[in-house]
C-alpha cells in the first residue's frame, strides 16, 4: 500500500510539472507564432545560434546602434535589421548585401523617445530574431 501511495504522489507531482511547462509554452506561443520569430529565450529549432543571431543594440546620443555579430558571405548573411515600437510603428530598417563587411545599422530615435523598441535581425538561413530594448 505504501508503494502505491508513493507512486500516486509521484504521478501528481509529475502532472503539475507538466502543466506548468504547457502553460509557459502557451504563453510564449501567444506572444509570437511558434517557428516564425526566435529570441535569446526561445531559440526553437535554432538553439545554439543565439550568440550570432540575436541583435544587440546600444544607444549613443539619441541614435540606436544595432549590430548582429554574424559573418557575411554570399551563402550565409544577415539580410535586414528593423526597429519598431511594440505596437508596430517603424523607426527604421536597413537591408544588407552579402558583400557588406558587417551587419551594423544606426537609427536616430524621435526626439524625447522613451519606451520599448523591438529590434529584429533576419538571417537568410536562420530566420528572424528579435530582441527588446528599452530607452
Ligand atoms: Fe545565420
Amino acid at each position: 500500500m505504501q508503494g502505491r501511495r508513493d507512486f500516486l504522489k509521484g504521478s501528481i507531482v509529475a502532472a503539475g510539472v507538466s502543466l506548468a511547462g504547457t502553460a509557459a509554452r502557451a504563453q510564449a506561443a501567444g506572444k509570437f507564432p511558434p517557428g516564425l520569430i526566435y529570441t535569446k529565450e526561445a531559440p526553437g529549432r535554432w538553439a545554439g545560434k543565439e550568440g550570432t543571431h540575436v541583435p544587440k543594440a546600444t544607444l549613443e546620443a539619441g541614435v540606436l546602434k544595432v549590430v548582429t555579430p554574424h559573418g557575411m558571405s554570399e551563402k550565409h548573411y544577415i539580410v535586414k535589421h528593423t526597429v519598431t515600437t511594440p505596437d508596430g510603428k517603424l523607426i527604421g530598417e536597413k537591408t544588407f548585401a552579402p558583400t557588406d563587411a558587417a551587419a551594423g545599422s544606426s537609427f536616430p530615435l524621435p526626439d524625447g523617445f522613451k519606451g520599448a523598441l523591438w529590434v529584429t535581425s533576419f538571417c537568410n538561413i536562420h530566420d528572424l530574431w528579435l530582441a527588446e530594448f528599452t530607452v
